[in-house]
């Protein structure tokens, strides 16, 4: 199988690291009933889970005709890191198409991995990465919509398997959708009932729309802190292996992204904003079945006995509902396939745990950014 390989593969090359799985279960005010981890990504090297996939995308690259080209890539600086990482253990030259707004401190850590950096405007940045792999020759790679970047990526779903056993729902940030879509593969034939979902900023909602209409859409306009989570369009091999995997999508405001970000300074973790929009969505009640107001109420009843189905069957409209402004679920979406999630919360008290996978994804953030965050919630 093709994550398998990749995930053999990626585990030889030194640049990789298996990141840590930490056990955070009282940093937020969650139910007694949630177990949570945390899959430290940031804690990669180059600082995300992107060089899970580029070792795998750059392995399937045709040896003899990448000799004689260079790579051509746009990024908003953890996937062009990435790349100019794995371009230097290599000796293959890359140049990284970057919006001009990108953080400097980004371009110049590119710069000295050996990357070359080109800036344009965000709406060319596809058409620059055309442009010279017509003119000049060189082999252009996506920084999402690639079936070998996905199954390097699926790498992340193994891990999290071996180091959770039993996980009952895992929590992802969705840029384009690869690492949602390499989780969820790695994982859903395993645990089929685990539920997986996808997190989004609301300026930036392609996934969330394309799961609405059953196609990959394209935005006309972005607007987030969370620039990993910015590019305009799911992609095509994206949205079809998420709506097939993805229990659903879920749309957070810069404010809460910024909440989670000072929450993980203050838990002693570094994490950009693109980072930790999945824990954003825990944090702020947004995760079917992890209801807040329920934990601080205390209300929840013990052991139901006799009418356990009926509540079940009864409640799960109100855990899952089909839609509204914040949740967009799959197409394929079936509510009746999973007890576990009910089960936990109407026998609050009696020992069921629910094991809960939130993964931070980044931790690339220069020190200036990082204080202005975390200064401003503090003053909250
Ligand atoms: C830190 C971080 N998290 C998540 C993402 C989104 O990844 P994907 O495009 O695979 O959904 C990115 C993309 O650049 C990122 O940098």
């Amino acid at each position: 199988m093709e994550m398998e390989k990749a995930y053999n593969l990626i585990k030889q090359n030194t640049l990789y690291r298996k990141t840590p799985m930490i056990n955070v279960e009282n940093i937020l005010n969650l139910p007694k009933f949630v177990n949570l981890n945390m899959k430290l990504e940031n804690m990669q090297h180059t600082g995300s889970f992107k060089i899970r996939g580029v070792i795998n995308q750059i392995a399937h690259v045709d040896k003899n005709a990448i000799l004689n080209r260079s790579i051509v890539a746009t990024s908003g600086g953890n996937y062009g890191k990435a790349l100019a990482t794995i371009s230097k253990q290599l000796q293959l030259q890359c140049l990284i198409v970057m919006p001009n707004h990108a953080p400097k401190y980004r371009v110049e850590t590119i710069k000295k991995l050996g990357g070359n950096v080109e800036l344009v405007e965000n709406n060319m940045l596809q058409k620059t990465a055309d442009y010279h792999v017509q003119k000049d020759n060189m082999m252009f790679l996506h920084p999402y919509d690639d079936y070998n970047l996905i199954a390097g990526h699926a790498s992340c779903g193994y891990e999290i398997l071996e180091q959770c056993h039993n996980v009952d729902i895992i929590i992802v940030c969705c840029g384009g959708g690869g690492l949602l879509a390499g989780i969820s593969s790695s994982v859903k034939p395993c645990l089929p009932n685990c539920k997986i979902y996808g997190v989004e900023p609301y300026g930036a909602s392609k996934m969330f729309q394309s799961f609405r209409m059953q196609t990959p859409v394209t935005l006309e306009n972005v607007d987030t802190i969370a620039t990993g989570l910015a590019p305009p369009y799911a992609g095509k091999i994206t949205y079809d292996i998420c709506s097939r995997n993805v229990d659903a999508i879920i749309l957070v405001s810069d404010e809460e992204i910024k909440a989670s970000m000072a929450k993980c300074y203050e838990t002693g973790l570094v994490v950009e904003p693109s980072g930790c929009a999945a824990l954003a969505a825990l944090m702020h009640g947004k995760v079917p079945g992890i209801d807040l107001k329920a934990a601080k109420e205390n209300d929840l009843p013990v052991n139901r006995g006799g009418d356990y189905e009926e509540i079940i069957e009864d409640k799960t409209e109100n855990l899952w509902p089909l839609s509204n402004d914040y949740i967009q679920y799959s197409p394929f979406f079936d509510a009746s396939s999973e007890p576990r999630v009910q089960q936990a919360l109407y026998e609050d008290g009696s020992g069921v745990k629910l094991n809960v996978v939130v993964v931070l994804t980044g931790g690339n953030i220069s020190p200036n950014d990082l204080a202005a965050i975390v200064n401003s919630q503090r003053e909250l």
